[in-house]
């Protein structure tokens, strides 16, 4: 097989690997975790609703019976849930990917706050970059991988997050696309670090184009639509694809053996296909908008990455 050709619905055999996916109650996560669990890995399904974790994991057994799932609770917006999950997986020992897939999507008309930050950020990125430094340990004793979901938006929009939390100027387009551009940095910026202090963990970058939830087959208490919201994605259907065709690139940027850290998965046709790599918007491979976005992140959550422990450890 060419470097970068991939057929996404004949993954490789994941039997004995462990994945967690954040945001796996529905849209990409969910259909992420069938992708894992259906290659034969074991997957921790995560979420902020118990009730919608026990549905999503029934869901995925209906899919795969044989599937191994385990639920985990996971609040990204809310770092006391962060670090209690993490301990969980830790406790574990290896981790071999870490998919960053829960986000706000819809974010709300005025700024909020969520545990004293603005509500997008906290979410979509202050919790992940918690999460992915409380996990560095397993994830390095697997030699593992960490994917950040990004999107496209990052490349159309010129939002550069200089002032992540929105103190001045929220919008909730704003508040969105800052919160992309800011992981897709944070994965590049991640990407430098880890090799700097040589530590075997690698950390990537995908985006599923445009996936909407009109245009993916119906699960109960998972994936919903309503008539119109069929219709209407139905008329889009030129340029958009499934969560399940959404969920290939982040698989992709997750278990490809030939995926190397620091590169970008994405639709071949941008908005839907296969994966193929994609480059990432040219701001948020900015070297410095990395490092600040990373002081923010380690001031906002109190977290440093344990890259020189992690390192001793895993040599
Ligand atoms: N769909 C697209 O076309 C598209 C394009 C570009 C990027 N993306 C990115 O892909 C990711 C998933 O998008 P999607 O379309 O699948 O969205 P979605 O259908 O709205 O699903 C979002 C998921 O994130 C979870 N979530 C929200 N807030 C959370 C929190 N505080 N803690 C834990 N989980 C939380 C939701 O949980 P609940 O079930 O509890 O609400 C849900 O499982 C997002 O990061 C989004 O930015 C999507």
């Amino acid at each position: 097989m060419a470097r970068d050709e991939w057929d996404p619905r004949n993954l490789p055999d994941l039997s004995g690997r462990s994945y967690l996916v954040t945001g796996a109650t529905r849209g990409l996560g969910y259909f992420s975790c069938e992708q894992l669990a259906g290659a034969g890995a074991h997957v921790f399904l995560t979420g902020r609703n118990p009730n919608r974790l026990v549905t999503a994991k029934a869901a995925v057994k209906r899919t795969h019976p044989d599937a191994s799932v385990e639920t985990l609770l996971l609040d990204t917006s809310n770092l006391g849930s962060v670090r209690a999950a993490a301990a969980t997986v830790r406790a574990r020992g290896r981790l071999h990917g870490l998919l960053m897939n829960a986000g706000i999507v819809h974010p709300p008309k005025t700024r909020e706050l969520a545990g004293g930050h603005e509500k997008v950020f906290a979410t979509n990125v202050l919790g992940h970059f918690a999460l992915a430094g409380e996990l560095l340990k397993p994830l390095a004793s697997a030699r593992g991988r960490m994917v950040w979901v990004g999107s496209m938006s990052t490349s159309i929009w010129t939002h550069v997050p200089t002032d992540p939390e929105l103190r001045e100027g929220y919008t909730p387009w704003r508040a969105y696309v800052q919160s992309k551009a800011a992981t897709t940095a944070l994965a590049l910026e991640a990407d430098r670090r880890l090799r700097a202090h040589s530590v075997p963990v690698e950390s990537l970058v995908a985006h599923p184009g445009y996936s909407t939830s009109g245009r993916t087959r119906g699960i109960r208490g998972v994936n919903e639509p309503t008539r119109l919201t069929r219709f209407v994605d139905n008329l889009q259907a030129p340029f958009t694809q499934s969560k399940d065709e959404g969920a290939w690139a982040l698989v992709r940027a997750l278990v490809d053996p030939l995926a190397e850290g620091g590169s970008m998965y994405g639709p071949a046709l941008v908005a839907r296909g296969v994966p193929r790599s994609a480059t990432p918007a040219r701001r948020t491979r900015d070297s410095a908008l990395g490092a600040d976005l990373w002081r923010a992140c380690e001031t906002g959550t109190h977290v440093r990455w344990p890259f020189e422990r992690v390192r001793r450890t895993a040599s």
